[in-house]
Parts: structure tokens; sequence; C-alpha cells
């Protein structure tokens, strides 16, 4: 399996969950040196914002057969509303949350194709339903709301295009994590957090794909 964001975090977290469970866990990172004492994974860089360093990795790992790619790196961008929405602010926060995981996985596919599982797994996020995602939570990020908004249409449009393939595409909300992103008030464990969705990954099969759920297994409304 491959992950993107792999440096701290929820990436991190689950590419070691992985790892510990046997699997051999390609881990990406766009830092010249990955976290030190992570014998267990295989480090390489990825950064997902570059389309250069997109294709890098692909020629990198050309024959490489990939049962499972998870697109997580994400970032949130300004928090504090429309007043100070930054047009190149906005940008960025699409590039990495929204536009990367679709060339990551145009990238990867030849990969996916000559692999077992064939799992496509976005993380998204609550914040990006439209019929959720403001529900106790007024938060003014307009960029990631957006850009997770965005991320489950590229799920839901690869679902239907990566079905001949097989290829079953999924959008993932982690919860609400303790991570740098989720801050340290968040409810959950970030082990807790890749442990099910770990287990929401491996159950997966074709019949869900271009679904959107989140970690414990509740289907999010889009
Ligand atoms: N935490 C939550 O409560 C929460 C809730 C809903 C959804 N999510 C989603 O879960 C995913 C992981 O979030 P997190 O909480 O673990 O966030 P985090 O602690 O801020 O970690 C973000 C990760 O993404 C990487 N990243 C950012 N930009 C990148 C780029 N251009 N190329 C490669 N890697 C890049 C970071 O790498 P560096 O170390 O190099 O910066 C880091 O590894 C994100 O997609 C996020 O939107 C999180």
């Amino acid at each position: 399996m491959l992950i993107t964001g792999a440096s701290r975090g929820l990436g991190l977290a689950l590419a070691r969950h992985y790892a510990g469970a046997g699997w051999r866990v390609i881990a990406c990172t766009r830092a010249d040196t990955p976290p030190p004492d992570e014998n267990g994974l295989e480090w390489r860089r990825l950064d997902v914002a570059s389309p250069a360093s997109i294709a890098e990795l692909a020629a990198g790992l050309a024959g490489t057969p990939l049962d499972l790619v998870i697109n997580n790196a994400g970032i949130r961008g300004d928090v504090d509303g429309l007043a100070t929405l930054d047009a190149d602010d906005f940008i960025e926060v699409m590039r990495v949350n929204a536009l990367a995981p679709l060339l990551v996985a145009r990238a990867l596919l030849p990969n996916l194709r000559a692999g077992g599982g064939q799992i496509i797994a976005n993380i998204s996020s609550r914040a990006g339903s439209i019929a959720e995602g403001m529900i106790g939570d007024d938060d003014g990020d307009y960029a990631y709301r957006c850009s997770k908004a965005a991320l489950n249409m590229a799920t839901a449009k690869l679902a239907l295009d990566l079905k001949p393939d097989c290829i079953t595409v999924l959008a993932l909300h982690p919860g609400w994590v303790r991570t740098d992103m989720g801050g340290i008030e968040a409810e959950i464990p970030v082990s807790d957090s890749a442990a099910a969705l770990q287990g929401l990954i491996d159950r997966a099969t074709l019949a869900d794909s271009g679904s959107f759920q989140a970690f414990d297994g509740r289907p999010i409304a889009w």
C-alpha cells in the first residue's frame, strides 16, 4: 500500500497500523528526511502539490503492484471566514486537498491495476458535506470545506470511471482527530481513528465504491 502525507498525524498512524498488520507500506512525505525510528516503513518523497513530484514518484514505482492508495495529505488554510478569504490560500488548499488526490490516483493507476485489492481511499472530512458539514461546526474554513466537497465529487466520479477496472474508491471522514490539524481538544486519539479507518478499508468491496463514510462506518450525506 501507499499513503501520502505520512510524516505525522493520521498519515503516520495509518502507515504504522498497516505495517503492524504485515503490509508493505510505501510512506510518502514531502520532507527530504523522513521521521526517525520508523524502520518498518519504506519512505518515498512526494510533494502532492507538485505534478512533477507525483510523476517522479510514479516513475520510481513503475512495475510495483499496489493494492491500496490512501490520499491522506491535507492542509486547512485560512479558517477566519469570508473577510480573510485569500485567493492564493484558497487555490493552494484546493490543489493539495482536491486536485492532488486525482493526480496521484491517475499516476498510480497502472500500479493499482496490477495489484490485488485495488482500493483508493480519499481522506475527506465531514466539513465538506453540504448536508452535514455545518451541523455543530461554524468554523470559517471556506477553502477547506470547498476542497473536501470537491474531493467528494472526485471520489464519486472516480468510482464511476474506475468500476470497469474493479477499483473501489472511498471518501472517508476520520472523525475529529487529535493531530496538529485537529488540535489537542479533538475527540479521537489518532491511533483509534487509524485503526477504525483501516477496518473500514479492509472490509470495503466494489459495492461500497463511491460511498462517503465516517470512521465508525456511519454513512455521511454528501
Ligand atoms: N484531524 C482531524 O480532525 C481531521 C478531520 C477530518 C479530516 N481530516 C483529514 O485527515 C487528513 C490528515 O490530517 P491530519 O489531521 O493528520 O493533519 P496534519 O497533522 O496537519 O498532517 C497533515 C499531513 O499532510 C502532509 N502534507 C501537507 N501538504 C502536503 C504536500 N503538499 N505534500 C505532501 N504532504 C503534505 C503533512 O506533511 P508535512 O509534515 O510535510 O507538513 C502531514 O504529513 C487530511 O486530509 C485532513 O484533511 C483530519
